[in-house]
Order: structure tokens, then sequence, then C-alpha cells
């Protein structure tokens, strides 16, 4: 049989709502976006990635599935091709999507597929091992089901129950259970605006922590995050747009008290709010990106762009991670 290589691809994502309060217990809600990162795997005599030797400090995400997956000298070797339209390290879930794409490469090409719950966990393991144990699934999660998925630290009524997760971390056993929302929200787009600033997540959560610590009584913005995102999540429901616009500036508003915006976030905000339902950061803060709900997409693109930003048009919710042959 001629051997023959795979193509995959898997979409970014967004934070709608609970960034930040997700990692004291309270629920936040994903969205998968257009933007995707694809992977073209052809036969090889060696694997290497992007033209390198595959080597497990600079490709963690892929070595780590490989090793779960029963380690490399079960695997025909490929090369391996990294593309697409996910800006790294900007808070849009490119690495998570590396690995989700790269665990539907490996189903396709050991004729081998993985239940949802084992692929929800060995591609959060791959992103734990990758960040030296701590990672939320929001980002594998939403790569690999696509649509809109809610994280929470309990089941939650009216929501689609997908799988648990748990992590052993330095801080004891963390578990999540992870939901998928079906809402319609109809003539809406959202603008994403990359401010280019790379703020690393484990900074952004390390200074909030201190925040609470020197600051305990602000620690009551994790319970009006909650608060929001459950009006968000309502609102997504009734498929509201105005609403969901209203409860993500709220949220925003919120996260801006708390320190973790920035000024080159401001700037985008202030841009695309006229034009725009509602505006949030998304992610970890501090740099990254910015996100804007609106009925007129081009209009607030233009206006993030003459602010300085990079802007990203995407419906709401997109399909999963996927991996078909390539022609022989
Ligand atoms: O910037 P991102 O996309 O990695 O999102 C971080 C979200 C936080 O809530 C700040 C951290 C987390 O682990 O959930």
């Amino acid at each position: 049989m001629v051997q023959r290589g795979v193509f995959a691809t898997a979409p970014g994502k967004c934070i709608l709502f609970g960034e930040h309060a997700v990692v004291y217990g309270a629920p936040a809600v994903a969205v998968a976006i257009e933007q995707r990162m694809t992977l073209t795997l052809t036969p090889s005599t060696a694997w290497t990635v992007n033209g390198m030797a595959l080597h497990a400090a600079k490709h963690p995400h892929i070595v780590s599935l490989m090793d779960r997956w029963g380690g490399v000298d079960g695997l025909k070797p490929m090369d391996v091709v990294v593309g697409g339209a996910l800006p790294p390290a900007s808070g849009l879930g490119s690495s998570a999507a590396l690995s989700a794409a790269f665990l539907r490469s490996l189903e396709r090409m050991t004729d081998r597929s993985v239940s949802e719950d084992e692929a929800g966990r060995w591609a959060h393991l791959a992103e734990a091992d990758a960040q030296h144990g701590r990672a939320s699934p929001m980002d594998t999660s939403t790569s690999l089901l696509g649509g809109l998925v809610v994280l929470s630290n309990r089941k939650e009524e009216d929501l689609i129950h997908r799988y648990d997760r748990s992590l052993d971390t330095s801080e004891g056993t963390v578990t999540w259970s992870i939901h998928s929302l079906s809402a319609e929200l109809g003539g809406v787009h959202l603008v994403i605006g990359n401010t280019g600033v790379h703020a690393p997540t484990a900074r952004q959560v390390q200074q909030l922590a201190e925040r609470f610590a020197q600051h305990p009584e602000q620690r009551q913005a994790i319970g009006a995050i909650e608060a929001i995102t459950r009006r968000g999540l309502a609102a997504l429901k009734a498929g509201d747009a105005e609403a969901v616009g209203h409860a993500m500036t709220e949220n925003h508003i919120v996260l801006r008290s708390l320190g973790v915006s920035s000024e080159a976030l401001e700037r985008l905000i202030d841009a695309a709010s006229p034009t725009s339902l509602g505006v949030k950061l998304t992610g970890a803060g501090g740099g990254g990106c910015m996100m804007a709900l609106t009925r007129d997409p081009e209009a607030t693109a233009e206006a993030i762009e003459a602010a300085g930003g990079t802007a990203m048009i995407t419906t709401l919710g997109n399909h999963g991670a996927e991996a078909s042959w390539l022609d022989a």
C-alpha cells in the first residue's frame, strides 16, 4: 500500500466570560474561532517539525502525545509542517490547537480512534506537560470539541456534559467539568484585536493571586464575574446578542478593576466600542488580545487596525479538530 500523508486542522479559542475567575472555581465560557492551526504530515525517513528534527524540548506537545500513544517506535516517521492563521503566544490557544490537531492526526495514521474522554485527557496532559504541570483543560477542550464550551468546577444543569478532567498540581488535585452549550447568535461576529504584546499567562495569574493576598476584599470580584458569566450564559441560550455584548463589557470592567488589562488593550477596546455590542479582553490580559461582539465586523476591524492592533474576524462557534488523508 502506498503510504499517505495526513492533513489536520484545529480551531483556536476566545474566552467570552470568566477568565481569571475560573482559576478560583467560577465557570468560564470559551468559543472556537474560525482561525485554525493546520498540520500537514507527509511520510519521511525521520520525524521533523517545520524542517527541524523532532525534539522534546522544542516540540513538547507532539512528543507528549506520541509517548501517550505508545512511543515513536510504533509510528511511521513523518515531516510535520505547522501552519495556519493562529498567532502564537497571544492567548488564542495555538498550543492547544497543535495538540488537538496532532491527536486527530495520530488517530488517522494509526487507524485507532480514542474516546472523547480520552482525547480530552491526552490533549490536556500534553498541554500540562508543556506548561510544567499547570494548565486548565479549557483551550484543549474547545479546540477538540468546537462550538461553545463551558468549564466549571461542578456539573452544570441545562448544559451538555461532555467529560470531567482532573489534574494533580503542587496545590492538590483540581477537577473540572467540561460542557457544550448549543446556542445560535444570528448576524453577529467577533472581531479579535491582537495588541502584539506578549504577557505570559502564568505571570498574570500570579500577579492577581498576589493582589488578592494583599487586598482580600478584592476577591469579591470573583463572585461578580461568576454572576456576569451566568447572565452571559442565559443570554447566549436565549440568542440575545445585545445582552451577551452587555455582559462581555461588564466582565471587562471587573477585569480592568483587577489590574489585568493594559494600555494597549484599552486602546483597542476604546476603538472597537462605538461599533460593537460588547468589548472585553480575552484570556490572561496584560497584552495579548481583546475581542468585540459586533454586527458590523468590517467597521470594527478597521477601527482596531487604525488604533494599532491586528484584527481577525470570526463567527462564534466553529467545528473542532479534524484530520483526513492526503491524496497519495
Ligand atoms: O491567556 P489564555 O488564553 O491562556 O487564558 C488564560 C485564562 C486564565 O483564566 C487567566 C488562566 C486559566 O488557566 O484559566
